[in-house]
């Protein structure tokens, strides 16, 4: 596994890739790696599920980037006490197949002087961008400027930041990036707890009530499948189920349009998600369920 830290040596890296022919997958990350990144890496040597039993074998490269991107964190967040561990990060990587590791310093990705920033209207406005103003302008900045570095053809991003993932689709069709983006599911602890690098942050207590956000999701998603269409009703199903958890604080709890994240005007006749936000103390967590009709 190559460890990169310069623009040049991944360039270098990608280009003997494409002369052997291979296809190029990539999984940006901020590091302090779990399963769910984990499997991001895994499936992105894998082809797109449709296809594969069309093509002949392509080989496969994958490469990951770690890089806690201060761009996309307010002046009162975690930036600097986000968690990191680069040795361990590597060796999980490694394990997992990656081909190579980018991990650029930050005068890499932002020299002095840096000007330019990226931002999808709209889809932006709702949710975490409501409670976390610029935050995707740093994300879309940092994703475009990582996929112009590595050149890939595929980019997988986990539906657990569904936002996120809504977000860098619309950039990469708007910008006619030449990048298939994936989403791939939500990996979740035994007991239902979506897998965040922010989960070490809980204290015993806040680590129980954190299970609250899973199961206001599946208490949502069974009044929905015995056939609740009203949005606010089912809003206030998983609001109910979070309300009960000691120590939750609501950011948000909101059921959109599953695809351009709008409002929905109940009752439900399209595709939608049901999200939501929720602070233990000055951690914030975030889930979220595609409720299909
Ligand atoms: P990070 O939070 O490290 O997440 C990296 C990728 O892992 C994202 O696509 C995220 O959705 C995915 N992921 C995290 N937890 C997951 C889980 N439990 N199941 C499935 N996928 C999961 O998201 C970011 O970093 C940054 O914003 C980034 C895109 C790297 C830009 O800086």
């Amino acid at each position: 596994m190559e460890i990169l830290r310069d623009i040049a040596g991944v360039r270098a890296f990608v280009a003997a890739a494409r002369r052997r022919g291979a296809r190029i997958g990539f999984v940006p990350t901020m590091g302090f790696l779990h399963d769910g990144h984990l499997s991001l890496m895994r499936a992105a040597r894998r082809p797109a599920e449709a296809r594969a039993p069309a093509l002949a074998p392509v080989e496969a490269v994958v490469i990951a980037s770690i890089f806690v991107n201060p761009t996309q964190f307010g002046p009162n967040e975690d930036f600097s006490r986000y968690p990191r561990d680069e040795p361990g990060d590597l060796e999980k990587c490694r394990a997992a197949g990656c081909d190579a590791v980018f991990l650029p310093p930050v005068e890499v990705m932002y020299p002095s002087g840096h000007r330019t920033t990226v931002h999808v209207d709209a889809l932006t406005g709702p949710l975490c961008g409501a409670s976390r103003p610029g935050h995707f302008d740093g994300v879309c900045t940092v994703v475009l400027k990582l996929f112009s570095i590595v050149g890939c053809d595929v980019a997988l991003f986990g539906e657990k930041d569904y936002q996120q993932l809504a977000v860098i689709r619309k950039m990469a069709t708007d910008l006619d990036l030449p990048v298939e983006v994936r989403g791939h599911p939500i990996v979740r602890e035994a007991d239902g707890l979506a897998m965040s690098s922010r989960n070490v942050y809980l204290d015993p207590t806040q680590r129980v009530s954190a299970r609250s956000l899973s199961a206001a999701l599946a208490a949502t998603r069974a009044a929905f499948e015995a056939g609740e269409r009203g949005a606010r009703t089912l809003e206030a199903v998983a609001r109910g189920v979070i309300e009960a958890a000691p120590g939750a604080e609501i950011d948000y709890i909101e059921i959109r349009d599953a695809v351009t994240l709008a409002a929905v005007t109940q009752p439900i006749d399209t595709d939608v998600v049901l999200a939501l936000a929720v602070r233990f103390g000055r951690t914030r967590l975030i889930d979220n369920t595609v409720l299909a009709v």
